[in-house]
């Protein structure tokens, strides 16, 4: 179980240099599953940061958030894959027929063993209601966010990313089987930092999510080795319980 906790348990790599992401990898790569490479060292140090952090052991999860045409979205999706990642990620917002046309490219060139898992981000939590109405979207967010899910889902993608608070209706909607990534993750004994809906480890995996990413608590812990092995502590002693 402590296994497949840790499997589960995605670190963030919110760090400037790759120098830097290579030392948290060599640290942690033994603790967590996989390592989120976000678009400041994406833009920054670019594929070499993948490549590196796959030469020192580690999985990749390439959050760029790809939002644009199909054709383009699905060019772009394919080199992301020929980087090895394990999964990447794209607005459900940029619709169905380019969620459906990045799933089938993705399907037609790798097999199931090397194609990643392709997973979209419904509405960013940064999203007030107000910042919905602002850009003509009437709907809450918990009425947007399950709908976009569900969307992604029959586009054949593999999961969404959310937020804890978010997971439960997701999951009502789409069924198992059906990944669900959530950043927001706090230890009880952790800072908030600018979090503002999170859930514990254990509260998340318990509420339904698949995967946990998790930057901070483990970054700025006195002990990052220590901070990770009892968050997948966590998520073991949870999942053994669901
Ligand atoms: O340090 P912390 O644990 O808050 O890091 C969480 C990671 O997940 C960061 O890379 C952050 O950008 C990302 N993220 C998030 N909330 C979202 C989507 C992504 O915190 N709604």
């Amino acid at each position: 179980m402590i296994e497949n906790a840790r499997q589960k348990l995605i670190f963030a790599l919110d760090v400037e240099t790759i120098e830097e992401a290579e030392r948290w990898a060599l640290r942690l790569r033994d603790r967590v599953g996989m390592f989120k490479i976000g678009k400041q060292l994406f833009t920054r140090c670019g594929p070499e940061a993948v490549k590196r952090i796959r030469d020192c052991g580690g999985e990749v999860f390439l959050d760029l958030k790809y939002h644009d045409i199909p054709n383009t979205v699905t060019k772009a999706s394919l080199e992301a894959a020929r980087l090895g990642v394990k999964m990447f990620n794209l607005h459900a917002l940029g619709g169905k027929e380019m969620m459906a046309a990045t799933a089938a490219a993705l399907r037609d060139r790798f097999p199931a063993q090397t194609r990643p898992l392709l997973l979209a981000v419904t509405i960013l939590t940064s999203m007030s209601a107000e910042a919905l109405r602002e850009v003509g979207i009437p709907a809450p967010a918990e009425e947007i966010v399950p709908r976009l899910a569900l969307l992604a889902r029959d586009a054949g993608l593999d999961g969404v990313v959310a937020s804890p608070r978010e997971i439960a209706a997701i999951r009502q909607a789409c069924g198992p089987g059906f990944l669900i990534v959530t950043p927001g993750v706090r230890p009880a004994a952790a800072a908030a930092d600018d979090q503002k809906r999170i859930a514990t480890p254990a509260e998340a995996i318990r509420a339904g999510a698949d995967f946990l990413v998790v930057g901070r608590p483990i970054a700025a812990a006195a002990d990052p080795e220590a901070a990770a092995a009892a968050i997948v502590e966590e998520m073991a002693a949870a999942l053994r319980k669901g």
